[in-house]
């Protein structure tokens, strides 16, 4: 089969990012999916392991960061479209270290659109910069409404201002360089292969090893959860058929309190693991506030749907039940990720707490 497309997908060994390359290696056969991603604590190649030998598909270890590797892949796949992915992506590791974050969401996405830039060389047709970013941009809704993408940016915290920072710079591209670009940007996201430093699979995990559920404050914060899943169709949609130059918000209509959300956990936990009912819930511990901590985010999502005819395909009810299957199943997986570095990062964080 001729190749369509060379197309280059960073942080593809992420969460969100092993979703997207495998929806687009086994939806476009047509398509080079060229993977490129530093492997950080983050990056876990085991997230991708049923399509590692797919014909269409390759993998590069490289920094974002490393103008010459992102120059190199350019040339070496004559790549014609780009869906931005890698990222710093844990507010509570950007409270503690900033400048990590500035690196590689602020210097790195600059290195990467300038090597867009520089290989693209004003050649823009059938071209394209996807740049894929967060609803914290946006701020703390305090007052009921949502965020649209008209919303003014105030981000808040040290990861969602580098996010902002780098949704300005790809801006700034399509303004002085006409580098063609799409933005979106989305709520909080679930599934299979989520790291278990955020807060669904870290509870999972703590459930079914019978550790505390480190609840911060008083657990009335609100997140707007989608399926991950329902993410990846959603940036297959913009990648194919969003306007050059538009901002696409993307989320699931579902609004959850944390405190809800861990009882809720906790009960399909009982159920699925034998245990008498309330059992679970008696490990939620109520530990110091994340330091800024975000009140609620929530999206309105009827441009992409509107314009482009995307909405979430499952239920929470469904997509958190599979989930929590899939973490049960795979407890391998955890068992790995959460051996090493994790254990650190666990001790010392919430020892603060
Ligand atoms: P993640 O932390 O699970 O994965 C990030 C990936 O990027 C890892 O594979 C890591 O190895 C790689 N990476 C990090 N630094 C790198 C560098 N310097 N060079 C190359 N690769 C590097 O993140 P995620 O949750 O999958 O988020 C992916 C993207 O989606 C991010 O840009 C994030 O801001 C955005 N986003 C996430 C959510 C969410 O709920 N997780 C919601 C909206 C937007
Ligand atoms: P998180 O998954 O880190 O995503 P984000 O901060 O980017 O929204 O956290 C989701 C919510 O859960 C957030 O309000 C912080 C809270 N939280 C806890 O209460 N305890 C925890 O151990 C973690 C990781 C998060």
């Amino acid at each position: 089969m001729s190749v369509q497309r060379n197309l280059l997908i960073t942080g593809g060994a992420g969460f969100i990012g092993s979703h997207v390359v495998r929806r687009f290696v086994t939806t476009y056969p047509q398509y080079r999916i060229i993977n490129l991603d530093a492997l950080t604590y983050a990056g876990n190649l085991e997230n991708l392991r049923d399509i590692e030998n797919a014909p269409n598909y390759t993998f590069v270890k490289a920094d974002i960061c490393n103008a010459d590797a992102v120059a190199k892949v350019f040339k070496d796949f004559a790549i014609d479209g780009v869906i931005h992915l890698a990222a710093e992506s844990h507010v509570d590791r950007s409270i503690t270290d900033p400048l990590a974050f500035v690196r590689t969401n602020v210097f790195g996405t600059v290195t990467l659109l300038n090597a867009a830039k520089e290989a693209w060389k004003g050649a823009y047709d059938g071209k394209r910069f996807y740049h894929v970013s967060t609803d914290e941009v946006y701020g703390s809704l305090h007052d009921g409404g949502f965020f649209t993408e008209e919303t003014p940016y105030d981000p808040q915290s040290p990861y969602s201002a580098s996010k902002a920072s780098s949704d300005h710079f790809v801006r700034a591209y399509g303004n002085t360089y006409k580098l063609p670009f799409v933005v979106s940007n989305c709520s909080n996201n679930y599934g299979s292969h989520h790291f278990p430093e955020k807060l669904i699979p870290l509870m999972i995990n703590n459930i079914r090893n019978n550790k505390p559920l480190p609840v911060y404050g008083k657990g009335e914060n609100v997140r707007d959860w989608l399926w991950v899943e329902d993410h990846a169709a959603a940036i297959d949609t913009i990648f194919h058929t969003g306007v050059n130059g538009e901002t696409y918000n993307i989320g699931g209509h579902n609004e959850w309190k944390n405190i809800d959300l861990v009882h809720l956990l906790c009960a399909i936990m009982d159920r699925k693991l034998g245990r008498a009912e309330g059992e679970s819930a008696k490990l939620i511990t109520y530990v110091t506030d994340r330091a800024g901590h975000d009140l609620r985010y929530a999206i309105d999502a009827s441009k992409i749907e509107r314009e482009l005819g995307w909405r979430p395909s499952i239920t929470f009810e469904v997509g958190l039940e599979r989930t929590v299957d899939w973490y049960l199943a795979n407890t391998e997986w955890l068992d790995h990720v959460t051996s090493g570095a994790y254990q650190q990062y666990y001790q010392a964080h919430y020892a603060q707490h």
